[in-house]
């Protein structure tokens, strides 16, 4: 692994591989840094900008021979697009283009200046080595011969000014471990599903909390029978795999709230579709059925890793979904773990059943303040939303609001979808409570969440459906193609955020008082 650290010294008096330098597109006048490299290097990039060889424009890189000019052997220019315009998320892009192409010339070290001159220092550093350390991220497990082996930055150093250390140092602790966290989902949805089963999921997430003290816990198909938790049971029956529910407790010493936050994420380590079998185009993609759980035993292990003071707890609902004499077949009745009847119209839309018993079961057992559910749940999400956002769905506008305000400041972007009333109409079933689908076409996504809101009581809830962001079909900046690892980065900030600053009590009617007193 790539070992991280912060710079506070002058990073011209540095010797190193590549020295990474931000370029903004137009005009304007060059940090003192920028001018500085340029007078060394006789006024290339001055030269280069002019005649229209490097602009700035987002991800544009250009690398520098210095011979000798400076202490680092390469300049590494990357565009950050307009000055006007620079997030933590154009940080994340440029560096991942920056590290892109040290890779691909095999440079073992850089020290990264894109940080000077922001001014959220802890989020930028975070940022900059977040995009560093995914985009250098590959899938090698199963590539024989080993030649193919990833390439290796040896050290990566984020200048900072001196001033501004601690906030760096802990930008530095969070980028470094939501990475980590975030590779080790990856890992497990880009895993084919006969290496990750539920049993070998289960087996990670054990080891992992182990080395966390975090404690864990899973059921098998007797015991999850035995406490009825029929949904999850009856989609696992078509399946030879083992099915289990894992959940995890990090209880640190002194948690700043009193309720736990809940989180469940769908676990469904390979969706044929069941019975209402899938078309076989592209279903080899259905391996990373399991992101959301991915995500969330991701997040628990980043919120123990950084000591953070919150009493979170996990459910990880694991199983197939395939077809077989003993699946479910459509038009067949379960009982759910609340009780509520579901009448199974189709197989394959088994991702709301397994979650609909973990829901109410880790509520039902652990009290949650709020529960926030992650899940690969709806084709419809990627007609809605693409690979840009996420869908955020709920009972509780505060928390919705909330998470769409942490997606957009950890780039892990969300929008909201409505959960109007009539949509509920839409899951009625003749036979049963209701029905996992639709009985009209349309609106996809919302049915999918209707469906779970009846599961989740008035406990406050946010479901996110990452259907059509949990994996890229091609590489982007910092996302080598396949499973994206979605959802740490949001869910550890968000959870943060929501231990540090409760949910407040929903608006009541009546009016609030703005400046002077209200006369009767
Ligand atoms: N796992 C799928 C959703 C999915 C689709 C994830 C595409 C990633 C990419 C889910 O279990 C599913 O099959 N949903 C159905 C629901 C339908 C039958 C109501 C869907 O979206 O088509
Ligand atoms: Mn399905
Ligand atoms: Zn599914």
């Amino acid at each position: 692994m790539t070992k991280t650290d912060l710079l506070t010294t002058d990073p011209l008096k540095r010797k190193t591989s590549a020295l990474i330098l931000g370029i903004f597109e137009g005009e304007g006048t060059p940090s003192p840094l920028l001018s500085a490299v340029d007078r060394a290097l006789e006024g290339e990039i001055g030269r280069m900008r002019k005649n229209g060889e490097i602009r700035g424009k987002a991800e544009e890189t250009v690398l520098l021979p210095t011979y000798g000019r400076l202490l680092a052997r390469y300049v590494l220019l990357v565009g950050l697009g307009k000055k006007e315009s620079i997030t933590p998320e154009s940080l994340r892009k440029a560096s991942g283009s920056a590290a892109s192409l040290l890779r691909s010339r095999n440079l073992p070290e850089a020290i990264s200046t894109l940080a000077l001159g922001t001014t959220d220092t802890a989020g930028s550093v975070e940022a900059i080595v977040e995009g560093t350390l995914l985009s250098l991220y590959r899938f090698v497990a199963h590539k024989t011969p080993k030649e193919d082996a990833p390439y290796l930055l040896k050290t990566f150093s984020v200048a900072v000014e001196k001033k501004t250390e601690s906030l760096a140092a802990s930008g530095l602790r969070f980028g470094e471990v939501i990475s980590k966290n975030t590779i080790l989902a990856r890992d497990l949805g880009n895993e084919p599903a006969n290496v990750a089963t539920p049993t070998m999921i289960a087996k990670t997430a054990e080891e992992e909390a182990r080395k966390r003290g975090i404690s864990f816990l899973s059921y098998d198909r007797e015991k999850l029978e035995r406490m009825g938790l029929n949904a999850l049971v009856g989609v696992a029956k078509g399946s030879d795999e083992p099915a289990r529910l894992i959940i995890l407790e990090y209880r640190p010493k002194k948690p700043v709230n009193d309720k736990p936050i809940l989180l469940v994420g769908k676990t469904l380590t390979f969706d044929s579709g069941g019975i209402s079998l899938k078309p076989s185009d592209k279903m080899e993609q259905m391996k990373g059925d399991m992101s959301g759980g991915a995500a969330v035993l991701g997040t628990i292990l980043s919120l123990a890793d950084l000591a953070l003071p919150v009493h979170v707890v996990t459910v990880m609902p694991a199983t197939e979904n395939m077809p077989s004499g003993r699946a479910n077949k459509p038009g067949d009745v379960v009982k759910a773990y609340n009780g509520k009847t579901i009448e199974i119209i189709n197989t394959d839309a088994e991702g709301r059943l397994i979650l609909a018993d973990a829901l109410s079961f880790g509520i039902r057992t652990y009290h949650p303040a709020l529960v926030i559910d992650v899940a690969t749940l709806t084709g419809a999400v990627v007609v809605a939303l693409g690979g840009q956002a996420l869908g955020i769905l709920g009972n509780n506008e505060g928390l919705i609001e909330r998470t769409r305000k942490v997606g957009e400041e950890t780039g892990e972007r969300g929008w909201p979808l409505p959960l109007f009333e009539e949509y509920f109409d839409q899951i009625k079933s003749d036979v049963a409570d209701i029905r996992n689908t639709g009985s009209k076409g349309g609106a996809g996504t919302i049915t999918g969440a209707a469906f779970l809101r009846h599961f989740v009581d008035d406990t406050p809830w946010v479901h996110l459906d990452i259907a059509g962001t949990a994996w890229v079909d091609s590489n982007e900046a910092y996302k080598p193609k396949g499973n994206v690892g979605m959802g740490v980065r949001l869910m550890t900030h968000l959870v943060k955020d929501l231990g540090e600053h409760p949910l407040t009590a929903p608006k009541t009617a009546a009016p609030r008082r703005v400046g002077r007193a209200r006369r009767a």
